[in-house]
């Protein structure tokens, strides 16, 4: 299957969702939910398939129509998705764990797919309402963690609207707990860069446009029922990777934190220029999620899938290059 993106929307301002198309409905027994409240809610009204598989493009279409996701920023995450944890032959990437549409490619060069619940590729530790895959499935929605995210609604927050103290407090309170309960923790700059983006992520695209505000009630309905609260309007611009850049050195500027890993005998090893070239730049986000991290058996493969390969890798690069990053090539293990 060759790989093809939408084109990017026309109509970027403020939306109602979901409109009429896209009701809520429960998944069902087989259908695939995982460790992103985002995708899980796009699936459970429709905007992807119910099944919870879906293309890169699928990806693409339904986060910009539905939260406004900035174009550049959704079509290199949902490269990063199926070249990570998908089948780059067909296109498909499951938004939860393994699924009999998503098989392994031929020969199993990458091993099995996995999809998004992988642990380690996308999924990766000290999440926000998720364990660390040591202590169990990093993709179920943990109420006790949510329950704690809460506390720090009602200590930071300003009255019942989450503000961005909530998640600058709750995010470092959360690193010190996995540095002393989790002996395999993995915080690569990507990784850590990805995990202040996902609280920028629920300040600016759960928020109601229409109001300003993300409210304790509407933040619950997004992550316990994964269904779009009523009267609730998509972001009124695009949500780009500057804003998200923006929205994670503010969240992260009060209690600085330095993205690492345990070694052998649990001490945690902060990344140096040695371990993380183009460390502390765009470019070593890009870096950790590529060069490390994807499969460099890859770039050995011929024909479509090949072909599909590159598309993604020019998805990725895409974002980068304004920023004078270099091209640059998976070399992880399979
Ligand atoms: C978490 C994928 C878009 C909000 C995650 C995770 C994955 C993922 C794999 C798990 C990371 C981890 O915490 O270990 C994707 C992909 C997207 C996408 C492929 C493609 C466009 C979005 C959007 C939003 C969002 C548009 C918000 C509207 C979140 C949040 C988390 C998360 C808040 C963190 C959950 C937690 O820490 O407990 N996403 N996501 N994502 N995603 Fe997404
Ligand atoms: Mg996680």
């Amino acid at each position: 299957v060759k790989v093809k993106f939408p084109e990017p929307q026309q109509y970027t301002g403020p939306m109602k969702i979901p409109d009429r198309h896209h009701p809520y409905k429960a998944p069902g027994p087989n259908d695939k939910r995982g460790p992103c409240p985002a995708l899980n809610t796009l699936a459970n009204h429709g905007y992807l398939p119910r099944n919870g598989i879906a293309s890169a493009g699928e990806i693409v279409q339904a986060s910009g129509e539905a939260f406004n996701l900035g174009y550049n920023f959704s079509v290199a995450v949902s490269s990063l998705a199926v070249l990570s944890c998908g089948n780059i032959l067909l296109d498909k990437v499951s938004i939860g764990g393994e699924h009999r549409l998503v098989p392994a490619l031929p020969g199993k060069i990458d091993g099995t797919p996995g999809g998004l619940s992988k642990h380690g590729r996308f999924e990766g530790d000290v999440s926000m309402t998720r364990l660390d895959a040591v202590h169990g499935d990093p993709a179920v929605f943990q109420p006790e963690m949510y329950k704690d995210l809460l506390k720090f609604v009602d200590q930071y927050g300003d009255g019942d609207i989450v503000t961005p103290e909530v998640f600058a407090e709750y995010r470092f309170k959360i690193y010190n707990d996995r540095l002393n309960d989790n002996p395999v923790l993995t915080w690569h700059q990507g990784r850590l860069g990805f995990s202040y983006g996902e609280a920028g992520f629920i300040l600016n695209l759960f928020r109601n446009s229409e109001t300003g505000n993300l409210t304790r009630q509407d933040m619950t309905q997004f992550f316990v029922e994964e269904r779009f609260p009523e009267n609730w309007y998509r972001k009124e611009t695009p949500f780009e990777f500057d804003d998200i850049r923006m929205a994670v050195d503010a969240l992260e500027e009060s209690h600085p934190v330095r993205p690492g890993k345990k070694d052998v005998n649990g001490m945690y090893v902060v990344d140096t220029p040695e371990t993380s070239p183009f460390l502390g730049t765009v470019c070593g986000t890009y870096y950790d999620l590529l060069v490390p991290n994807i499969a460099g058996v890859l770039l050995e493969t011929k024909g479509q899938l090949k072909k599909n390969v590159d598309t993604y890798l020019d998805g990725m690069f895409q974002l980068f290059e304004p920023y004078g990053c270099p091209r640059l090539y998976p070399e992880g293990p399979a």
